[in-house]
């Protein structure tokens, strides 16, 4: 008896003095180790045994910076929260004496001297430019994107941000929904592949245990998950997807990002089957971190723990905080939910310090990889920044981005290149000829919108002193929308007045270059129509211009695929030149002068109408497939338009002409382990050098369940000289081949597989079959 109370003395004793040591080290303001020849591991744990629960979740603490970008501003407390050095990063704060004056700002109120860490959203380069991403990805240029990404990030990086909101990978089947133009379109290959082109070009290394290298910068995928299956097009709306969807299309793109070594991960706004994503356990904890083994950072959407309780899933922002760190969310941007409420539940006992410690030291763990904590101004070098910002390789770059991004979409009797040494008198009509504002797009924060090249002084500059003579009327204006009021929106809505004008020009011209498309405040980030025609009276002035009987040159400026039904029948040439940024004006006139080939291809389908959407490439043949060859009643198919789109996946024109020799199999049959070789030549034929992009397609031709008619596999692009021929060769093996069965494994069943090499989705000129053995 004796004994044992000795023992309680004694434990009592060591816990007592264990506690005294745990408060001390709670009221140090000393690092165990701020050096760097210890782990990371060891030196977050440093910091993190110092940390009081408040200042633990203060770093799970995220604001805007100045201004609400993209969402309702929550009772933002950030001035007291940066007092008592409770702000874990900041986002959309720019420049290197800015960013220096407020991470100053923190170091004075932090008592442990945490470098706080600067966020944005760089979508496509910073202040130079570059085309939308989905424009961009038309150009099928990997390399090219993995350029533009680290050109963005060295402009970035020197501006301050250590931390990109970018790339966005949602795969987007639904034109109506206004962010299709921040992603890679529609496609689960290409789509992963430009993810990890970008995740690379951002961080500018392999891995991101790697940042502390010079001007890394962590790269976010975003937005997990499905996003871009919102009901009906409208952003933030419901998803309601099979497990096997989920997997086989939305998932690789974001197991790309990972597979790339990319830093953190966005939370998307939407439910998905019932659960909103931003508390979403399965997600988060079974598939990122379980599955994939994630190890870096997760953030939430803008307000998106507050929206938990829109969504009727959380009974307060309380009930919120509690649901999303379950869901393994270490920072909360905007809501003011982690800071009001997580100490709280730790002291219900409702959630525990350990799951607090978890997201902490993630946090902790990215800042010590940028070299935050050995120097926290390490992005803010203002002679860097000078030096670095809109240098002229980056401009020349985005030229070279935005002429790979435009995409001809039709060329009648060859209406198109207009030569310089070939007189022509040319009307230039409508309301994108002098637009400025709109050429970044949406996403283009801190781009100079006042910089960018328009169309006419790109085509002024092209044909002074040529034979092509340009005179212009702007016919009509673009109708704009009151964000602010949403509901009654249009404003400025056009008149018919400058029509007369823009015909009396086109009646005495040559041909009419018609300047097109949707203000940028019609798409990105709630921006969805139900109408994707040319919005305002576009289409009305088109109409009055067909009357002259001139030949029309259509040159679009958009950020979604419009239905173009229409315009497609009506006028001679198409040139779909989406946002493109700094450089338009010149990359435009590149291509209509002929000075460069077009070799951009299409990464969502454009549609007959609306009522076809969602119309992608690698729909499923279902059991009454409609046969073009043999119609007939009672099949899957409209009574009132195609089935097919107006524009295909992979679609676009060039000034050449490429022709495919007949493609050969190394073997018509392949062992499981195996792998063959498809190889075919390319000769240009035309008159002109030019790039064609290879398309490799298969479809699995019977299986344990229906599959696409046809899936991208893989593609090159190559430059062919005028005459000249390429070999090419593919290899297929059964990874290649595999999907994922109703059992969510991933599987190569044996069977035939149609194989198509072509210029597109629907190009089947060129068919094989190959065999995959037992
Ligand atoms: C909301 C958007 O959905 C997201 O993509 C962006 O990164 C954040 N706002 C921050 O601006």
């Amino acid at each position: 008896m004796k004994m044992i109370n000795i023992l309680k003395y004694y434990s009592v004793l060591v816990l007592a003095i264990l506690m005294a040591a745990c408060q001390a080290d709670k009221n140090s303001t000393e690092w165990v180790s701020y050096s760097g020849d210890k782990t990371i591991e060891a030196r977050v744990d440093s910091v993190l045994r110092l940390m009081t629960l408040e200042e633990k979740i203060g770093q799970m603490n995220q604001y805007s910076g100045n201004f609400a970008t993209t969402g309702a501003l929550s009772d933002n407390q950030s001035g007291e929260y940066l007092k008592r050095g409770m702000i874990g990063s900041t986002f959309n704060v720019f420049g290197a004496e800015h960013v220096r004056m407020l991470q100053e700002q923190n170091l004075k109120h932090s008592r442990l001297k945490i470098p706080m860490l600067f966020a944005a959203d760089v979508i496509h380069g910073l202040e130079t430019t570059f085309p939308i991403p989905m424009a961009e990805a038309c150009s099928w240029d990997l390399d090219l994107m993995e350029q533009t990404a680290r050109a963005a990030a060295e402009e970035a990086t020197a501006s301050g941000v250590a931390w990109n909101f970018a790339p966005m990978v949602d795969i987007s089947r639904d034109p109506r929904w206004g962010r299709v133009m921040e992603g890679a379109g529609e496609d689960v290959y290409l789509a992963s592949e430009v993810a990890k082109a970008r995740v690379k070009g951002f961080q500018g290394i392999s891995h991101y245990s790697d940042l502390s290298k010079a001007n890394t910068m962590m790269a976010c995928a975003k937005h997990f998950v499905a996003y871009g299956a919102a009901q009906a097009g409208r952003d933030y709306h419901t998803v309601d997807l099979s497990d096997h969807s989920l997997y086989q299309t939305y998932l690789p793109p974001f197991k790309a990002t990972v597979d790339a070594g990319v830093a953190s991960f966005m939370t998307a706004f939407n439910d998905l089957n019932g659960v909103p994503c931003t508390a979403n356990e399965y997600l988060f904890k079974d598939i990122l971190r379980e599955q994939w083994n994630f190890g870096g950072m997760v953030v939430t959407d803008y307000t998106a723990i507050m929206e938990l309780v829109e969504h009727g899933v959380a009974k307060n922002l309380k009930d919120g905080a509690k649901q999303s760190l379950d869901a393994g969310i270490d920072m909360d941007m905007i809501s003011e939910a982690f800071v009001t409420h997580l100490k709280e539940l730790v002291e219900e006992g409702e959630i525990s310090e350990d799951q607090i410690d978890v997201a902490v030291s993630r946090i902790l763990e990215m800042k010590f990889l940028l070299g935050l904590f050995d120097d926290p101004y390490r992005y803010c070098d203002p002679e860097r920044e000078k030096k670095v910002v809109m240098k002229p390789e980056y401009v020349e770059l985005a030229h070279e981005a935005a002429k790979g991004s435009v995409v001809l979409l039709k060329n009648k009797n060859n209406t198109l290149p207009l030569q310089k040494n070939v007189s022509k008198k040319v009307a230039l009509v409508g309301p994108f000829i002098k637009e400025r504002e709109s050429l970044n797009g949406e996403w283009a924060i801190k781009g100079n919108r006042d910089k960018s090249v328009t169309l006419y002084e790109g085509l002024t500059e092209k044909y002074k002193g040529s034979a092509v003579k340009l005179t212009y009327a702007k016919g009509t204006d673009l109708p704009l929308i009151d964000r602010a009021t949403m509901k009654e929106s249009v404003i400025n809505i056009p008149d018919e007045n400058g029509f007369a004008e823009a015909v009396g020009i086109a009646g005495s011209s040559d041909v009419i270059l018609v300047a097109m498309g949707e203000h940028y405040h019609w798409s990105g980030e709630a921006a969805c129509r139900t109408d994707i025609r040319l919005p305002g009276n576009q289409r009305a002035l088109l109409k009055a211009l067909k009357k002259t009987g001139k030949p029309i040159i259509l040159v679009l400026f958009n950020g979604r695929p419009l239905d173009l039904s229409w315009e497609a029948q009506h006028v001679d040439a198409i040139v779909e030149a989406w946002y493109p940024g700094l450089m338009s004006g010149h990359a435009v006139a590149d291509i209509i002068a002929g000075d460069y080939n077009p070799s951009a291809r299409l990464v969502m389908s454009f549609p007959r109408n609306v009522g076809q959407i969602p119309v992608f490439y690698n729909a499923k043949n279902t059991g009454r497939p409609f046969d073009a060859k043999h119609p007939s009643d009672y099949k899957s198919s409209y009574i009132d338009v195609d089935n097919s789109p107006l524009y295909p996946f992979g679609y676009g024109l060039s000034y050449t002409s490429y022709a495919y020799s007949e493609v050969h199999l190394s073997a018509s049959e392949m062992a499981m382990n195996g792998k063959v070789t498809v190889s075919l030549n390319v000769t240009n034929t035309g008159d002109m050098a030019g790039e064609e992009v290879v398309q490799l397609y298969i479809r699995d031709k019977v299986a344990s369940i229906s599959r696409p008619v046809k899936e991208l596999k893989a593609f090159q692009k190559i430059a062919l000289k005028k005459g000249e021929t390429k070999q090419l060769s593919f290899t297929i093996d059964k990874e290649m081949l595999a999907f994922y069965n109703s059992d969510l494994q991933w599987v190569s069943e044996p069977g035939q597989f149609d194989i198509w090499v072509g210029s597109s989705s629907a190009d089947e000129s060129n068919h094989l079959v190959l065999d995959l053995l037992e």
